[in-house]
């Protein structure tokens, strides 16, 4: 069957527009009220490993960064990530006892397929995060989890990612669980937090039409930097990567604690810095961070809740205590404001210049 865009402009935006449902299918069968189940595999089998080690490329790799602030922090696991193009010609140590993941959603990336064979081959136990079943990850892999996120044909990866780091979050929480590591109250809420994300990242109107108005301001300038800490921080990145991937315009993803030691220097009123000001997340951090860079000139664009007076553009966003919310809703944001802007360009924002959707060669 012929995929079709069914009145969107592009594939990419109809997969923004999707991402909703991919939630509610990943989400399907697995929620109780105070625990999480995944079928494919008991979660005893997660209390065997001392650590994790995440591999992925591109966007996937975004996405393991997230998760591993999210096994950190809900399982107490030591989390690693790596680049897998680094990762396999490095000779790396590995931990024997640890579990070793990859994340890709074709399940066909040469680097990251390499990577798992290595670890594999050094006898650790591997699962693999896929949304391709039957790809070579997942034939590869001891174990599979599929990310359920339907056909992605933008190249620019977009409804992919939100599955991955949805299913990272599952795996935190069920991995949590093995190690007893939370108490219950903590667990109700991680799954209340589950089931709001779907209506989280259902586009608003306002907030697109918003994005597609504010977009023109931004096709000049010598560069754009995505700031955030803590989880904003590979949101960040991967704002930053949906925008050079389509744009063409020259971005970068930056820990905003990270700015004052070297690219502070680059700011002046040409730098765009798109602010990832969490609420929910070391606000007031991020809120001096970004007062440095303003008291250097730099355009600042803050996606918050709150006002705030040094903005020169505002993107305000609902209010959410816990902060995967705030990362979700944030991330459809930075995903409309790359396809607007590329859209303004002129650019075929579903085949990007000298991108494909999955590199098999090296
Ligand atoms: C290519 C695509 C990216 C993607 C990366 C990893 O570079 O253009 O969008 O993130 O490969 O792909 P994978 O299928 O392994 O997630």
């Amino acid at each position: 069957l012929a995929a079709r865009k069914e009145g969107f402009r592009y594939f990419m935006e109809k997969e923004i527009y999707e991402q909703p449902q991919v939630l509610a299918d990943i989400l399907t069968g697995r929620l109780r009220d105070e625990a999480v189940t995944l079928d494919e595999f008991p979660s005893a089998w997660l209390a065997n490993f001392s650590s994790v080690t995440l591999c992925a490329c591109g966007t996937s790799y975004h996405a393991a960064l997230a998760g591993s602030y999210l096994l950190e922090r809900l399982a107490r696991v030591p989390a690693k990530v790596e680049i897998a193009s680094e990762f396999r010609y490095r000779d790396p140590v590995l931990d024997p006892r640890g579990l070793f993941v990859v994340i890709s959603q074709s399940g066909e990336t040469a680097d990251t397929l390499e990577a798992l064979k290595l670890a594999k081959a050094q006898g650790l136990a591997t699962l693999a995060l896929c949304n391709v079943d039957n790809s070579s990850m997942v034939r590869e892999a001891s174990q599979t989890l599929l990310l359920r996120a339907g056909i992605e044909k933008g190249v620019a990866s977009t409804k992919a990612f939100s599955a991955q780091v949805m299913t990272l979050w599952l795996l935190a929480l069920y991995w949590a669980q093995s190690r007893d590591t939370l108490d219950t109250a903590r667990r109700v809420e991680e799954i209340a937090a589950m089931r709001r994300t779907l209506d989280v990242v259902r586009v608003q109107k306002p907030v697109h039409e918003r994005l597609h108005r504010l977009s023109k301001r931004y096709l000049h300038g010598h560069g754009f930097f995505f700031i955030g800490r803590d989880l904003f921080y590979p949101l960040a990145l991967e704002g930053a990567l949906k925008l050079k991937e389509i744009s063409y315009l020259h971005a970068e993803g930056y820990p905003a604690g990270e700015m004052k030691h070297g690219p502070i220097a680059l700011a002046d009123a040409e730098l765009f810095t798109i602010a990832l000001m969490a609420r929910s997340t070391l606000y007031d951090k991020i809120k001096s961070n970004v007062e440095e860079l303003s008291a250097r000139d730099a355009t600042i664009i803050a996606i918050s809740t709150e006002d705030f007076e040094l903005a020169d553009d505002l993107i305000r966003i609902r209010a959410f205590e816990h902060p995967m919310l705030e990362f979700f809703e944030m991330l459809v944001v930075v995903q409309l404001l790359a396809m607007e802007i590329a859209i303004r360009l002129g650019n075929d924002v579903d085949m990007p210049r000298n991108l494909a959707k999955s590199v098999t060669v090296e």
